[in-house]
C-alpha cells in the first residue's frame, strides 16, 4: 500500500478568504523594524540609529503610557482576594479600590477569577457597565443588552458572523479604514461596500456620499445590512459633528441598515470645539427608540484607557429581536466567555472614582495628564509634517494618529513601481532604514487611490517625538532632494 507523503494542507489549499485579507498595524513594516532591532542587537552601531521608535503601533502601553492606578490596585486585589483580610493592605492600596475590589469578587462564581463565567459577561459586571452608559449617555441602558468582550475586536467579528449571509451581503465601511473591518468582512464571507470620507473637510463623512455607494451596490444586487462608523476615527483622527451623526442616523434609518458604531476612541478627544456623543444618545435624542434603529456600538479599554493586552471591552447591542441575541449568545459561548481581567477593566472605565472618592483625584490626574500630553505630542508632530515639502496633515481632534498625505514627486513613484511596491510602502520603508522611525503606509488603511499617506501615532513619548522631529525632517528633504534630482536629471537627458 503507497501512502501519499504530500502535505495536503498547503498555503494553496486553505481557505482562501485567509489569503485575501491584510492587516497593515502588522505588517512588513512591522516585521522589518524587529528585523532592524536584532540586528542592533547583534551589531551594534551597524545602522544609522540607535533605536526603532515604533509609530506604526496602537499600543500604549508598549510605547511607555503608564496604567491608571486605580485599574491596576483593583484588578490585583480581584486576583489576591487574599489580601483584602490583611492589614498591611490598608497601607499598600487606596481605601476606594479595597471597596471597589471587595465589591467585584463578592460578585464573581466562587469568588475567584480563574473560572469560565457567564458568555455574555458577568451579569453584575454587565450592569456596571449598562449604568455607565446611562450616566453617560442619560438615556437608559439595559444589561441584557451588554455582551462583554475580549476587546472590541471579537465584538465586531462577532456581529459581521451574525450579519453576513454570503457574498450578496454587503456592510458599508469607511475608507480610509481600520482594517480589522475589510479583513473580517471577507472572512466572514460577505463584500465591503466602501464609502470614502473626504480628506479635504478634515475627513468628514459626507452622507451624500454614502448613500451614492448605497444605491451602486444595490444596484450590482447586493444587499446592504449596515454602516460602520468610526467616531473617533483612525486613522483619520476626526470628530464627527452631532448634526453630521443625526444625519447618518437618519440614513441608517430610513435605509433599514443597522448602523455598527466604533466609540473604542471615546476618552480620546482633544479639540476644544469637539465632544464625544454616542450613536445611542444622538438616536434617543431624535426620538428614536429600539423598534426605530438597531445600532450596536463598540467600546473597549484598549484605546481611551491604554489596556490594550487586557483585552477588554463591550457591545451594546439595541434595536435587534430578542431571538437574534440569543444566536448571538450562542455564538459568544464557542469561546466560551470573555477574560475576567478584561470584563473587570471595562467595568472600572465604564464606573471611575467619582468626585469625592478617595481614589478620584489621582485616577483623574493620571487620566488627564495623559490626554494632554497626547495633545501636546499631536501638535508637535501636525507642525512638524506641516512644515515639509510636498506634505498636508490633517489636524488631530481625537484618537491617537495623524495620517499626513505625501506629494511625492514622480520620480519616487516611478522608483516604487520599479520595486512593485506601492509608493508609501517605498517611503515607508525608506524612512525606517534611514531613522529608525517606523510608520504604516496609509494604502494598508486602503486610502483612496492615487493618494499617498503615512500614519504616524502620538503614542511615543514626548522626549521621544522631539528626538524623532529632526531625523523625519532631514529624511524628508533628502528623499524629495533625491527623487527631485533624478525626475531634473531625466528631464534634462531628454532636451
Ligand atoms: C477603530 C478601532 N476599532 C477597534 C479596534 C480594536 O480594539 P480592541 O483592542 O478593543 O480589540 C481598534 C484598535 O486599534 C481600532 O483602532
Amino acid at each position: 500500500m503507497s501512502y501519499n507523503k504530500a502535505p495536503s494542507i498547503t498555503a494553496e489549499t486553505i481557505n482562501p478568504r485567509v489569503k485575501i485579507f491584510s492587516y497593515a498595524p502588522c505588517g512588513e513594516i512591522l516585521k522589518h523594524a524587529e528585523r532592524l532591532e536584532q540586528e542592533m542587537e547583534e551589531n551594534p552601531g551597524s545602522l544609522p540609529f540607535q533605536e526603532i521608535i515604533y509609530c506604526n503601533l496602537g499600543n500604549p502601553q508598549v510605547l511607555g503610557q503608564p496604567p491608571l492606578t486605580f485599574f491596576r490596585e483593583v484588578l490585583s486585589l480581584c486576583d489576591n482576594p487574599t489580601l483584602l483580610n490583611r492589614d498591611e493592605t490598608c497601607a499598600l492600596f487606596s481605601p476606594y479600590s479595597i471597596r471597589r475590589a471587595r465589591r467585584i469578587i463578592n460578585k464573581i462564581p466562587n469568588k475567584d477569577t480563574g473560572g469560565y463565567t457567564d458568555s455574555q459577561g458577568i451579569k453584575w459586571l454587565r450592569q456596571v457597565v449598562a449604568d455607565g452608559i446611562t450616566g453617560r449617555d442619560g438615556f437608559p441602558s439595559n444589561a441584557d443588552d451588554i455582551f462583554l468582550t475580549d476587546g472590541a475586536s471579537s465584538a465586531i467579528n462577532l456581529m459581521m458572523q451574525i450579519l453576513i449571509r454570503s457574498h450578496e451581503d454587503g456592510i458599508l465601511s469607511p475608507l480610509p479604514e481600520y482594517p480589522l473591518y475589510s479583513a473580517s468582512i471577507i472572512l466572514n464571507g460577505g463584500t465591503m461596500v466602501p464609502y470614502n470620507l473626504t480628506e479635504d473637510n478634515g475627513w468628514g463623512l459626507e452622507i451624500f456620499e454614502v448613500k451614492r455607494c448605497l444605491e451602486e451596490a444595490r444596484s450590482a444586487g447586493l444587499t446592504v445590512r449596515a454602516m460602520v462608523v468610526i467616531n473617533p476615527g483612525n486613522p483619520t483622527g476626526q470628530v464627527l459633528s452631532i448634526t453630521n451623526q443625526e444625519e447618518i442616523v437618519e440614513f441608517c434609518r430610513k435605509e433599514g441598515l443597522v448602523i455598527l458604531a466604533d466609540e473604542v476612541y471615546q476618552e480620546n478627544i482633544y479639540a476644544e470645539n469637539k465632544k464625544f456623543n454616542s450613536f445611542k444618545k444622538v438616536a434617543r435624542s431624535l426620538g428614536y427608540d429600539e423598534n426605530d434603529l438597531s445600532l450596536v456600538s463598540f467600546n473597549s479599554v484598549s484605546m481611551s484607557y491604554g489596556e490594550s493586552g487586557r483585552r477588554g471591552g463591550y457591545m451594546e447591542v439595541t434595536g435587534l429581536a430578542a431571538d437574534v441575541k440569543y444566536q448571538m449568545c450562542k455564538v459568544a459561548s464557542l469561546t466560551i466567555c470573555p477574560n475576567i481581567a478584561g470584563q473587570i477593566l471595562i467595568s472600572l472605565a465604564m464606573d471611575p472614582p467619582k468626585l469625592g472618592d478617595e481614589s478620584f483625584e489621582l485616577f483623574d490626574d493620571e487620566k488627564e495628564k495623559i490626554r494632554l500630553s497626547f495633545w501636546k505630542r499631536a501638535k508637535t508632530l501636525e507642525k512638524a509634517f506641516s512644515s515639509m515639502e510636498g506634505v498636508s496633515c490633517n489636524k488631530l481632534e481625537g484618537a491617537l494618529y495623524l495620517f499626513p498625505r505625501l506629494h511625492l514627486p514622480s520620480a519616487a513613484i516611478r522608483a516604487a513601481e520599479s520595486k512593485g511596491v506601492s509608493p508609501d510602502t517605498f517611503y515607508a520603508h525608506r524612512l525606517l532604514d534611514a531613522t529608525g522611525i517606523a510608520v504604516v503606509p496609509g494604502s494598508g488603511f486602503h486610502q483612496e487611490s492615487g493618494s499617498i499617506h503615512i500614519r504616524c501615532t502620538i503614542l511615543p513619548d514626548e522626549g521621544k517625538i522631539a528626538s524623532m522631529i529632526p531625523r523625519l525632517c532631514a529624511f524628508h528633504k533628502a528623499f524629495m532632494n533625491e527623487f527631485r534630482g533624478s525626475q531634473q536629471r531625466m528631464h534634462d537627458l531628454r532636451r
